[in-house]
């Protein structure tokens, strides 16, 4: 089946931060998944280019916006290989592809009667680019700060007749309940849907915003930002054909209402084009309970992790702490716990343990299993459910609650190892025990080999290396990987591989 998957596109007014990885990351793993389970994926993601935060950010450089745009997108470009993001295409807003949708898109809305010009008189903020209402005041008449300065302004502009399709979206998303992601969220559009809605205005006369896209049939205006961004989702694919429409938009939850729930829904419906699947707005990463974000400057940067603990441990914690859909707090020491816990020790002990014993015990050769006992019968129950069960949670984005179980799973191997006790094994020559060595030996390694195959969309260069180790090479379907028994018979393994070193304290002084 066909899965085109899609990132909100960064704006570049400022560098990455832990929220846009956070962003990458989820869609990674569910683009790696889907891959694994067979499905032909087409991954975008990118950078949104125009507008006012862009245009100023370049002039405080003193440098023209597209030099900045630039410099800006090659450092959100660069973060997608340290993060390990499997992406087939990277859009930035300022290409050429980009722009000759949108003003196609646009001129076909402006002949269909569905873009009008029309006086405009009101509040204006500049910060986030959006006409202002009476209802948008504070009860004491002044204006939230998240608008920034807000002026009265007196234009001409055109407009996009959103009100006429309020009735359709409603009715759409009756019928369509599993559109957005989590479910709860749905219920908020439908809320927001309620009101009464606005036409939307889609131009910026020039001489207040000169970085956008020209409108096709009018020279003296830029098209409104977001109108231009939401189309990079259908200007990727638009000369690709069969990949539109896009199976789901990955975004955060401060961008579902109005833009991607209400604008894009209908622009695709008037402009003739099918709706995507679905969307999934994902949570916030929180710091001491605040937004991680630009202007409250309170953002991490996510290279620093990256380059102390590598990027499997970084996507391990954002995907095994955040239940998709809520937010979270990210704090370094719940990081290190999860690290040392989850990953040093159920995880990285496995390893250590099945290659030590195998080479002290087995010439470094994984012996074919003797017959099993009741602990490793136990065991292989616990996988068939531990894989039957991370499924279906992998395939409804429950990532944290799959990792948990594939934790479980390695918790108990591990507590199998004791148990089976393979040291006292070794010291024996009775014939019995020499076979009950065999099946521990082969039992680790094979639940290692496992295990690794089970969370390689969240962790894929560990579970390259440890299939390295193990001496093995994947076949090529995923599922056929999951089935317990044999496939190490013979492997020659490594002697040793520190996956998740212990991190060393801080330098003192
Ligand atoms: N340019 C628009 C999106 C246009 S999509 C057609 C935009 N850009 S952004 O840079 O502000 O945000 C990009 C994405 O990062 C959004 O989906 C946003 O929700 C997400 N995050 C930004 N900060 C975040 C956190 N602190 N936590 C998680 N994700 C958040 O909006």
């Amino acid at each position: 089946m066909k899965f085109y998957l899609t990132t909100a596109i960064d704006y570049v007014n400022g560098s990455p931060h832990l929220g846009h990885a956070y962003e990458k990351v989820l869609t990674d793993v569910i683009a790696r998944f889907r891959r694994q389970m067979g499905d032909q994926v087409h991954f975008l993601t990118g950078v949104d280019e125009h507008g006012q935060k862009v245009q100023a950010s370049a002039r405080q450089r003193g440098i023209p916006p597209l030099q900045f745009c630039d410099e800006v997108s090659a450092e959100f470009r660069s973060l997608l290989p340290l993060l390990n993001i499997s992406n087939d295409d990277f859009i930035r807003t300022t290409e050429e592809r980009h722009q000759r949708v949108v003003r196609q898109v646009l001129q076909q809305l402006f002949d269909k009667g569905e873009i009008y010009r029309a006086e405009y008189k009101g509040f204006y903020s500049t910060r986030q680019e959006q006409f202002l209402q009476e209802k948008d005041r504070l009860p004491d008449g002044s204006w939230p700060e998240l608008f920034g300065e807000v002026t009265e302004i007196a234009e001409a502009n055109y407009f996009f007749k959103l009100r006429q399709y309020q009735d359709w979206l409603v009715e759409f998303l009756m019928k369509n309940e599993n559109f957005i992601f989590p479910r709860n969220r749905q219920t908020q559009v439908l809320e927001f849907l309620k009101e009464p809605l606005n036409d939307l205005c889609i131009s910026r006369p020039r001489e207040r915003l000169e970085w956008g896209i020209p409108l096709p049939f009018d020279d003296g205006y830029v098209t409104y930002v977001w109108f231009d961004a939401l189309l990079n989702y259908y200007s990727a694919v638009a000369d690709r054909p069969g990949l539109w429409p896009a199976t789901y938009h990955v975004i955060g939850k401060d961008i579902l209402v109005p833009p991607h729930a209400v604008y894009w829904p209908i622009m695709l419906h008037a402009a003739g084009l099918p709706l995507p699947r679905g969307i999934l707005a994902h949570g916030w990463w929180l710091q001491r309970g605040a937004k991680m974000s630009k202007s409250t400057g309170n953002v991490l940067n996510p290279l620093d992790f990256v380059t102390e603990f590598g990027a499997d441990a970084f996507r391990y914690f954002l995907m095994r702490e955040m239940n998709v859909g809520q937010d979270s707090d990210f704090t370094r020491e719940q990081f290190l716990v999860r690290y040392n816990s989850e990953l040093a020790n159920n995880l990285g002990n496995l390893v250590n343990r099945t290659l030590n014993m195998t080479t002290r015990f087995a010439g470094g050769v994984l012996p074919a299993a003797g017959p099993a006992g009741d602990l490793e019968r136990s065991l292989q129950e616990l996988w068939v459910k531990t894989r039957d069960d991370f499924i279906p949670l992998c395939e409804g984005f429950q990532f944290h609650t799959a990792l948990e179980r594939a934790m479980v799973f390695l918790t108990e191997t591990n507590a199998y190892i004791e148990q089976r006790a393979p040291w006292k094994l070794g010291k024996s020559t009775a014939a019995a025990d020499q076979d009950l060595l065999r099946t521990a030996l082969a039992t680790m390694a094979e639940a290692l080999r496992l295990a690794a195959a089970l969370i390689q969309h969240v962790t894929p260069s560990s579970s390259v290396k440890i299939n390295e180790v193990l001496g093995y090479s994947p076949g090529p379907v995923w599922r056929d990987e999951l089935a317990w028994g044999g496939k190490l018979n013979g492997a020659r393994v490594a002697a040793s591989l520190v996956l998740f070193p212990r991190p060393q304290p801080p330098p003192k002084g």
